[in-house]
């Protein structure tokens, strides 16, 4: 690159057909001019005619104009312009809309928003177009070779569910085909985590009892263990990932503050550190020196990774769930899943509950001094989130911290039974 061949700076394009709240925008956003190329247009049609000029990197559009409306704005973008993201940012008003609004938009933000907040969500948002497009990723783990395919059950179920009208027996039969992991999934759904009153004896009434997509997140997380570890078996630490992923799932969905949105905190939960599976698989050489020198210098984990491999496993399962199609909130909470920094803005959406859920289960599981990815400023995030948060949060995971810690005692005593009546 040649002195004077810097890199184009981000575009951002706000859509509202209110004047005064393109220039809400504008001065808001001043500080940032230097960093994002700013544009406003007054309605549907004149972003769509800039964008034809020149691409957006990011789009924020009102929901209610007259003429082109926000969703049909957005479709449009969508078709031609798939790599934009898109933000809708709208009044309470059309909260109702926001269901509809989830199909074209990747966020949805509510009038009156703080600057603050949207500033977050943009640069977010860049941020996740650069773990993406994979540069970092591919540089770093370009030894890696290929990287596993979507798993067979997931991609089955999610073309199954392609399809409205589905029927639960179908999707049934897809995870009973698989008896290792039809077995693995009644097992969890009998946890106690459930607390169903009666045992779920087939993979049908656990999908009525479960939800589809929790069930679809759940085989996912198992077969991607499954397959990293290939005929050598689950790859090191798989284990003790997979507990911690459980906790931080169960912790997520109890925070979450929209209650619609437990089944993707879950997911994400569940998703959140599956970056750590491909490199422990892959790359365990320098997977082990990044954990060890992490364990040396009680740093975090994270940070290791991206000294010794040039990108940690949150960008690399990010980059891994995205290239699958995983929706995006999901591959954006799995990217940012470090960020508790973000707890300060006030922001509590799907990265922000996940950052929480994950520190919250390390603590709840009496990690701090022990684990490797323990920084010493571990609880400091705990300060800048409201008393009401803190109380709330830390007994919600003490709480889920017991009772997993109970159903492994009993999973271990039942293991012990076992052995013990042998001959
Ligand atoms: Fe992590
Ligand atoms: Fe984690």
């Amino acid at each position: 690159m040649t002195p004077g061949d810097r890199p184009a700076r981000p575009r951002i394009l706000f859509v509202d057909d209110e004047a005064a709240i393109l220039d809400g925008y504008r001065n808001v956003l001043r500080a940032d001019r230097h960093r994002w190329e700013q544009r406003f247009a007054p309605g549907g049609a004149a972003a769509l005619d800039l964008l034809a000029a020149a691409p957006a990197d990011v789009v924020v559009s009102d929901m209610r104009m007259p003429g082109m409306d926000g969703l049909e704005l957005l479709a449009r973008v969508q078709e031609r312009w798939p790599d934009t993201t898109r933000i809708v940012l709208s009044g309470f008003a059309d909260l109702q809309a926001a269901s509809r609004a989830s199909a074209v938009a990747h966020q949805y933000l509510m009038k009156p928003c703080d600057p603050e907040v949207l500033r977050a969500v943009i640069d977010r948002a860049l941020e996740l177009r650069a773990v993406l497009s994979g540069e970092a990723v591919r540089r770093a783990v370009g030894t890696i070779g290929a990287l596993p395919t979507v798993p067979r059950l997931y991609r089955e179920l999610s073309a199954a569910l392609a399809d409205p009208e589905v029927e639960i027996r179908r999707l049934a039969r897809i995870v009973e085909e698989d008896v290792g992991m039809a077995t693995r999934v009644l097992q969890f759904v009998n946890s106690a985590y459930f607390g169903l009153a009666r045992r779920v004896t087939s993979i049908e009434s656990a999908i009525v009892y479960a939800g589809v997509n929790t069930l679809r997140h759940l085989t996912l997380t198992f077969e991607l263990a499954r397959e990293l570890g290939g005929a050598a078996g689950p790859p090191a630490g798989a284990e003790a990932v997979e507990r911690h992923s459980i906790l931080t799932a169960r912790i997520a969905r109890r925070i979450v503050a929209d209650p619609g949105g437990a089944e993707a905190a879950f997911a994400a939960g569940l998703l959140h550190d599956a970056g750590k599976l491909v490199l422990a698989s892959r790359l365990p050489g320098p997977f082990g020196e990044a954990v060890a020198l992490a364990g040396r210098g009680r740093r975090q984990l994270a940070e290791c990774e991206r000294e010794i491999l040039g990108a940690d496993h949150a960008q690399v399962g990010a980059y891994l769930l995205g290239l699958w199609g995983l929706p995006r909130p999901i591959v954006e909470a799995v990217a940012f899943h470090h960020d508790e920094e973000r707890l300060a803005s006030g922001l509590l959406d799907l990265p922000v509950v996940i950052a929480a859920a994950n520190q919250l289960a390390h603590l709840a599981a009496g990690e701090e001094a022990a684990t490797a990815a323990a920084a010493p400023d571990r609880t400091a995030w705990l300060d800048r989130i409201s008393a009401d948060h803190r109380t709330a949060w830390t007994s919600i995971a003490a709480a889920e911290a017991g009772s997993a810690r109970r159903q492994a005692g009993e999973g271990e005593g039942a293991r012990r039974a076992m052995a013990g009546t042998r001959p």
